[in-house]
């Protein structure tokens, strides 16, 4: 339990902050901060880290990057995660671009669900956002949801004159293959002229323009997963959509169930609040697991109420350091 009575059990792992795509609202173009690789936890901290977690409390861990399918060490870490005592779900967070080879060794080695980016199906919107393929991240997505996952989830960060139109074709693509779409804001957690008023487009928009198409049907007890998300199933295509409004939403933190550990090993209470707390130092001078428990807890003590996105928040890392 956190100090304002949530119970936090989810921890998201920043395996890596290197990604092979730039998205324009995480790692932009000329993006020059990256950690070093022997900064970032081993394979074996990582699964120390779990095991502390997990004894703690922790059930649902998803690991995310940057993008975690670039790192070469992925599928040990899943199938030592998956023998910890504690550890209910396994889920991972990806681009996609890498899923149509690893989707069924991921579902093999322990992954439960996964949350696969896709922000336009229009090949130069696409590219625009992502600087990547989306004819990959399709044939990723559809080897995902063979594969046999309990949960395959499309994202989409919607941005306002960039992939708005796109909207529409990617409710169509979710509802085609049977997985829930998210429709989330876009947090300040990139280069600030991304962050223009402009580019902002509320889910409140998102939700007018669904409703000029069909039926949207409130599914309050659909916490598909374990995310912030409010769905609705549209009657008439049989989508189910996700609205994530971290900006427009005030009650959006109220249910927060989860902490963030950065690929450089600190613990990050809350997205937006730049508190972070070390404890890769504790890991590389033998601290023992009371000690990092310790570390643990006073993270969660100092997890805020809140984020603070809506008071001009300046991003001091972006998305990609942080853990997506
Ligand atoms: N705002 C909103 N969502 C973001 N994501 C990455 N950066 C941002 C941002 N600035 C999303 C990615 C991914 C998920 C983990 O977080 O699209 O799907
Ligand atoms: Fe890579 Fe995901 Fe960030 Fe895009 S949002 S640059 S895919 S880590």
């Amino acid at each position: 339990m956190d100090s304002f009575g949530r119970k936090i059990d989810y921890l998201r792992i920043s395996i890596t902050d290197r990604c092979n795509e730039r998205c324009l609202y995480c790692m932009p173009e000329g993006y020059t901060g990256w950690e070093q690789t022997r900064d970032h936890l081993t394979a074996d901290e990582i699964i120390r880290v779990v095991r502390v977690a997990a004894g703690l409390g922790f059930r649902k861990f998803r690991l995310t990057g940057g993008e975690p399918l670039v790192r070469g060490d992925i599928l040990e870490i899943i199938r030592a995660m998956k023998t910890i005592s504690g550890v209910e779900m396994i889920g991972l967070s990806t681009n996609g671009t890498r899923l149509e080879k690893f989707a069924k060794p991921l579902q093999d080695a322990g992954v439960r669900a996964v949350n696969v980016s896709l922000d336009a199906l229009d090949a130069t919107i696409y590219k625009r956002v992502t600087g990547g393929d989306v004819n990959q991240v399709v044939a990723g997505i559809r080897a995902a949801v063979s594969a046999g996952f309990e949960r395959v989830k499309l994202n989409c960060v919607l941005m306002r004159g960039v992939n708005e139109q796109e909207i529409w074709p990617l409710v169509l693509f979710a509802a085609e293959h049977g997985v829930p779409l998210r429709l989330i804001e876009l947090m300040p957690l990139t280069r600030t002229d991304v962050l223009t008023e402009k580019n902002f487009y509320p889910v409140g928009d998102a939700m007018k323009l669904l409703q000029q198409r069909d039926e949207l049907i409130p599914r309050p007890d659909a916490r598909i997963g374990h995310g912030p998300a409010q769905y609705f199933l549209l009657k008439q295509t049989g989508a189910l959509v996700g609205f994530i409004g971290a900006l427009t939403n005030l009650h959006f933190c109220e249910n927060c169930n989860k902490m963030r550990l950065t690929a450089d090993g600190k613990i990050r209470p809350c997205l937006g609040d730049h508190g972070e707390i070390d404890l890769r130092s504790a890991l590389r001078n033998n601290a023992d697991d009371a000690a990092l428990q310790k570390i643990f807890l006073s993270a969660l003590q100092s997890k805020p109420l809140e984020h603070h996105f809506r008071d001009n928040y300046q991003p001091t890392r972006p998305m990609t350091a942080i853990g997506g």
